[in-house]
């Protein structure tokens, strides 16, 4: 089934082809994405997604096609134009067209496009059951903050995750450290403290993460913004991965290990419950 699709100002389908094959998206790689998600078809955080989205696009020089009210514009008649209440919303922008050459013209126009999507969003007895990950070396570049769609070391990673009947894997600095999901952000809990990796270039700075750092804050969850060694994987009383597609999600096992008693765990229980919660008031707003 055809998505309703915006293409640089209108809107068509996803039925047609729209970009060139000298798109430096598709040749170099050359663009920053979005994910948010949408209930009732109310975006769910869309101005952190906007804001995210612009400071990429900043650090890459390509510049912002929107200001934030043409793309809440945008968003409001992509919505309105969708047939289905709840899913997710895809953005990217690249910087545009050109012969292909390394080196890019000065004149560039960015090719900027946004569908929606409908979404199975985990279901209660999967947000109890959790999911089991795996742990592989970090083969991603440098500037991880921007969201990139220089995908292919985060897909070898999920692919190697499912072929170890995994449904995520935790990417591990070369000096031993725990970083974040191929695709979400990671949370450990320790005698009651949630330890997370600190903002810094080699990771995504979650909108979830950032939410679920505030609702700690406001329920009195101690937070630790460090890096956790692996070893430390090995002694946790749970963990949890974070995004937007997942929310918060208990994690049961890493590499074949049991975290805590396999169950999802106290504090977990509580994070999800309250992330649950600020995101039902979202779409009710
Ligand atoms: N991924 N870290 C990475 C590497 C991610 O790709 C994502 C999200 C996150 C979580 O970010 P957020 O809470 O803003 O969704 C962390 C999206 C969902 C994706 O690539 O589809």
């Amino acid at each position: 089934m055809s998505d309703v699709l915006w293409f640089n100002g209108r809107f068509t389908t996803t039925d047609e082809r729209v970009l060139g094959v000298e798109d430096r998206g598709f040749q170099f790689g050359d663009a920053v994405y979005e994910v948010f998600k949408f209930l009732r078809k109310r975006p769910i955080f869309l101005l952190e997604h906007f804001r995210r989205l612009q400071q990429g696009l900043q650090k890459i020089e390509i510049p912002v096609p929107w200001d934030e009210s043409s793309f809440q514009e945008t968003i409001r008649e992509l919505l309105d134009r969708t047939s289905f209440a709840d899913g997710i919303v895809y953005i990217q922008v690249s910087r545009g067209e050109a012969q292909r050459a390394h080196f890019w013209p000065d004149d560039m126009t960015p090719t900027a496009i946004a569908y929606s999507r409908a979404f199975k969003f985990p279901d209660a007895a999967k947000k109890e059951r959790g999911i089991r990950v795996i742990t592989t070396p970090d083969h991603r570049w440098h500037y991880c903050s921007v969201k990139s769609n220089n995908l292919l070391a985060n897909a070898l990673a999920k692919k190697q995750a499912q072929r170890a009947t995994a449904d995520e894997a935790i990417v591990l600095s070369d000096d031993g450290f725990v970083r974040e999901g191929a695709s979400s952000s990671f949370f450990a809990v320790k005698n009651g403290r949630l330890v997370t990796y600190p903002l810094q270039d080699c990771i995504l700075p979650g909108v979830v993460r950032d939410r679920v750092l505030d609702l700690a804050l406001s329920a009195r969850i101690p937070v630790d913004e460090r890096p956790l060694r692996e070893a430390e994987l090995f002694d946790l009383d749970e963990a949890f991965i974070t995004s937007t597609t997942q929310g918060v999600m208990p994690i049961s096992e890493i590499d074949g290990r049991i975290i805590g008693n396999s169950r999802r765990g106290e504090v977990t229980t509580r994070v999800q419950e309250l992330f649950d919660e600020l995101e039902r008031e979202a779409a009710s707003s």
